[in-house]
């Protein structure tokens, strides 16, 4: 079938690494899975994340399991003809918590099994989610790994209440581009950073309360720093939040090792440091309901058909986008 893959690895570009045609996914590493309790879904939308990029540069990718299509992301057809959205956390089939996040041998889709960028993906019957009507294929594909993030973020890890005050490092990412929507909608005060004046500027249009260049300082301490960007960006975070604060924390696209771990700041001030990865299934269906109720829907910076793939993929790198990179299927 058709599908976009790791061919192989490169740390320096990635995108040499990518390669886009017919692929046998069965008779890949990571492709036998023949359990009874997963099923088909014929993928009709799918979208990009950073994620895509780090499989490419072998963070999380060994060489072993290659060729590996990659793609966490996907709505479509279940084998009983409903519309359906696709969980990307794949857990141990020995976990029993409460929590999926919490089960320290789970993996993503296109980590250890194939992943959502191509015509079919294999998952468990079990992180299946129904897909409301109000949702189109394409704005359903972006919830599961970047909206669903934010939505965790905000809703389950940050102890925000409505009046206080967010500070989202960057601005256009497809997380950031949730975040704004969702905390606006939360009734926070939403305050963005950003790189560039044109980025803050769509911030704002999308509802941010103001937006300021990256690192530069605020008018005032705030409650809790949404922080995704990392290294570059974790000083900032910590200087901005008020004593009690709480950054929390899902990603490191700059890197994973700040210039100053603040150490200090954190303990006296005292702070709260909170990691968030992805979202449980049931937080899935209820950031669906969420949309379904008040009408919000994701910022898709573009749609682009999986076999011209690489195309959205230059984008990704460059960080030129805005909202998220969604791939049209079949
Ligand atoms: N843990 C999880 O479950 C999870 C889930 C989803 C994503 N993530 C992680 O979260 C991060 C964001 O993911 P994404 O898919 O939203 O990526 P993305 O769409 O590529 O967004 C990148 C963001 O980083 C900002 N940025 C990039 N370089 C920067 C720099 N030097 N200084 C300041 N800001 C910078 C950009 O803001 P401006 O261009 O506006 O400045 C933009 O908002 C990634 O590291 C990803 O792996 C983790």
């Amino acid at each position: 079938m058709l599908a976009a893959y790791a061919a192989r690895i490169d740390p320096q570009h990635p995108l040499d690494a990518l390669e886009v045609g017919e692929i046998d996914v069965a008779a890949t590493p990571g492709g036998a899975q023949t359990s009874d309790d997963w099923v088909e879904v014929q993928v009709r939308a799918a979208a990009l994340n950073h994620h895509d990029l780090f499989s490419l540069r072998g963070v999380g990718l060994s060489a072993a399991s290659l060729p590996m299509v990659l793609g966490c992301d996907a709505a479509g057809i279940a084998p009983d003809g409903s519309e359906v959205i696709v969980h990307g956390v794949i857990n141990d089939p020995g976990f029993a918590g409460p929590d999926s996040t919490f089960d320290p041998r789970r993996s993503l889709l296109s980590e250890r099994c194939p992943g959502t960028l191509a015509e079919r993906v294999r998952v468990p019957r079990t992180n299946l989610v129904a897909k409301p009507a109000e949702l189109t294929f394409s704005e359903a594909a972006c919830l599961p790994t970047a909206w669903l993030t934010a939505y965790r973020m905000l809703f389950v890890q940050s102890g925000l209440r409505p009046g206080q005050t967010v500070l989202i490092q960057g601005a256009g990412g497809g997380v950031a581009t949730a975040l704004v929507l969702l905390a606006r909608h939360a009734g926070l005060r939403v305050w963005v950073t950003s790189r560039s004046e044109e980025r803050g500027e769509r911030a704002a249009s999308l509802g941010a309360h103001a937006w300021f260049p990256s690192g530069s300082r605020l008018p005032e301490r705030v409650d809790a720093v949404m922080e995704s960007v990392g290294a570059a960006t974790w000083s900032h975070s910590i200087n901005a939040l008020r004593p009690g604060g709480a950054v929390v924390i899902c990603g490191t696209t700059t890197g994973a090792e700040p210039e100053r771990a603040e150490l200090t700041k954190i303990f006296f001030k005292p702070l709260r440091v909170i990691g968030s990865t992805m979202g449980t299934r049931d937080e899935l269906a209820d950031l669906v309901g969420l949309l379904v109720a008040t009408g919000l829907r994701p910022v898709i910076d573009s749609t682009t058909p999986l076999a011209e793939v690489g195309q959205a993929f230059e984008r990704l790198e460059s960080g030129s986008g805005f909202g998220k990179l969604v791939v049209s299927v079949g």
